[in-house]
Formats: structure tokens, sequence, C-alpha cells
């Protein structure tokens, strides 16, 4: 009986039009993701689809609506890699990453740089040392609250560095980045879909990227490494998923899963993505067991490095 009220329900899906909770403020790297994901879903989906953006608390305000919306398939939730990190950043969390959603399936993998305001007197990573050591407690980081991406590398990039900085909380880094433009804060380590086309037309400063190999895209290839740079092993990609309430029928999230792994394959999403320095996740893995294990794996990586350093929001 529940696999036909199931199937009958995946018949008419969607019934009206599927709503993407957004948990960071628009026109940040996550809106991004999900306004171009939307595009290409669009059709796959036989869809309208409705950005929402619930920002506040590091993204777990909107993960926390996601996990108490109807399980029908039409509220749907785009995140990052908080989904990992909240556990261990919240002990009152409101919701639980693994338990509370289904997994629809991986999106992709965006690199973050280390960016800086317009008037900062450096140019490049060593002279952004220098400034450093000679601005000890009086330097700003901007970030997008705990449980947000990055919050989570200036974190790292902080304890690296053996340098505490006064960290500067947005609901989401496309506020953050006026005010690094404006020069109201002095860094930020952000995703490089928010930062490579202030990075190519000069608005801000950029010093180095956070993965283990250089980028191709031209905005960026010349930035060094931070693990190249002094700071051995630092390697932040800042991964994103797409999830539904728990409970909502298989044929439904199957669906979804379809039409995602349909998206993912559109030349003109592809495109976009990789001009922003951004890797499509390979199709082989996008889908829910893939996507369930790999944040499983996440939340084991990442829960000892944040009590490590001892931050918790709550
Ligand atoms: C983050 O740091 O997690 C991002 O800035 C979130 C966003 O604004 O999209």
């Amino acid at each position: 009986a529940l696999a036909a009220a199931s199937a009958a329900l995946a018949q008419q899906y969607p019934s009206k039009p599927v709503t993407i909770i957004v948990p960071f403020s628009a026109g940040g790297p996550t809106d991004k993701v999900a306004r171009d994901l939307a595009e290409a879903l669009r059709g796959p989906l036989k869809s309208t689809i409705v950005i929402e953006n619930v920002a506040g608390a590091g993204g777990t305000l909107g993960a926390a609506k996601v996990a108490k919306a109807a399980p029908d398939g039409h509220t749907l939730l785009l995140h990052h890699i908080g989904m990992a990190t909240s556990p261990a950043l919240y002990r009152n969390l409101t919701f639980k990453p693994v338990e509370d959603f289904e997994y629809l399936g991986l999106v992709n993998e965006v690199p973050m740089t280390i960016v800086g305001k317009p008037g900062l007197p450096a140019n490049n990573w060593a002279e952004l040392q220098k400034w450093l050591q000679a601005n000890q407690g009086k330097v700003n980081l901007a970030h997008a609250g705990l449980g947000a991406a990055s919050h989570l590398c200036g974190l790292l990039f902080q304890q690296s560095l053996k340098m505490e900085m006064t960290t500067v909380p947005y609901k989401g880094t496309g506020p953050a980045m006026t005010d690094l433009m404006g020069g109201q804060v002095d860094l930020m380590c952000d995703q490089t879909t928010n930062t490579s086309a202030q990075i190519a037309s000069g608005k801000v400063k950029a010093y180095a990227v956070t993965t283990l190999k250089p980028l191709a895209t031209p905005a960026l290839s010349k930035l060094p490494t931070l693990d190249a740079s002094g700071l051995k092993g630092f390697n932040v990609t800042i991964w994103h998923g797409l999830y539904a309430p728990k409970g909502t029928p298989k044929a439904v999230v199957d669906q979804v899963n379809a039409a995602l792994k349909t998206a993912l394959k559109d030349p003109g999403f592809i495109k976009r993505e990789e001009e922003l320095g951004a890797v499509v996740t390979a199709d082989a893995r996008v889908n829910p067991a893939e996507h369930k294990k790999f944040v499983e794996g996440e939340i084991a990586k990442w829960t000892p490095v944040i009590k490590a350093a001892g931050q918790y929001a709550d």
C-alpha cells in the first residue's frame, strides 16, 4: 500500500513549484550554485523552481527549516560542507544532518581563495605575511557565521598562521564581499564562485588558494597554494549537495536524483561552474548512497578538527 501511495505521489510530482532553500543570503556562493543549478534542473524536473534564501546561524536556520518541511519533494535544501561541520559547532543543533534528510546527490566542489580589501598594502603572499605580522591583533576577517565555509577556512587559516584575528560574521559572503570591497574588513577566505569575478576585475586583492594544486582558471592560475606557501597541508574544498526532508517518498527521491543527474550533464551548467573554478561531481557519485556516505565521512573528518579549535556557536 505504501509503495502504491508512493508511486501515486510520484506520478503527480511535482504538483506545484519546487522551492530550493539556500541557507545563506542572496548574492553569495551558495546562492550562485543554487541559481545556476535551478536553471539546469527546471527542464529535467518539469517544474518551476523558486530559490528561497533563509540565512542566519551559519546556514543552520535554513537547514533546520527544510528538516521540518513537508516531506513531499516540493521543499529542497542546497547546502554545503556546513552540513558536516554544524554538529561539532552547535551543541543544540535542531536537526540531525544524517537522520533528518533524504540525500538527493552531490552537486559540485568549489575551491577557496584568500582575498583582501583593495587598500590592503600587500600585493602577494610574502607581503601579506609581513603585513599580518606588523598588524597582529588588529586584523579583521569576514565570514558567514559558524557553520559557513568561510568560517571553517578562516578558523584553519588562523590556526595555521598561529594568529588570532577579529572575526566579523555576515549572513553570507555576498554581503561580506561588499564590505571587503568597501574596505570595512581586511580579509576573507571565500569560494571562487564568489571571488573569481572580483579578483579578475581587481576589486579585491587575492593571495592564495586553499587547494593542494593551483587552479586552472585564468584569474586564479597565478595564485600560489597555501600548502606551497608555508601552510603545509592546508587543503579545503567546499562541496554542495541537494537534500529533501526525511520521509520524502523514495519514488520522489529517485525522480529528483534522476533530474539532478541530467542537470549536472547540462553543458551550460558545466561551463558556468568551470568558469568559476568549480568542478561538477562525477555522475557515478551523484546518488543518495554515495552522497550520504560522503557526508558521514566529512562529519568524521571535521568534528575532531573543530572540537580541537574549541569554538562553539552555542
Ligand atoms: C560560506 O562561507 O559558507 C558562504 O559564504 C555561504 C554563502 O554566503 O553562500
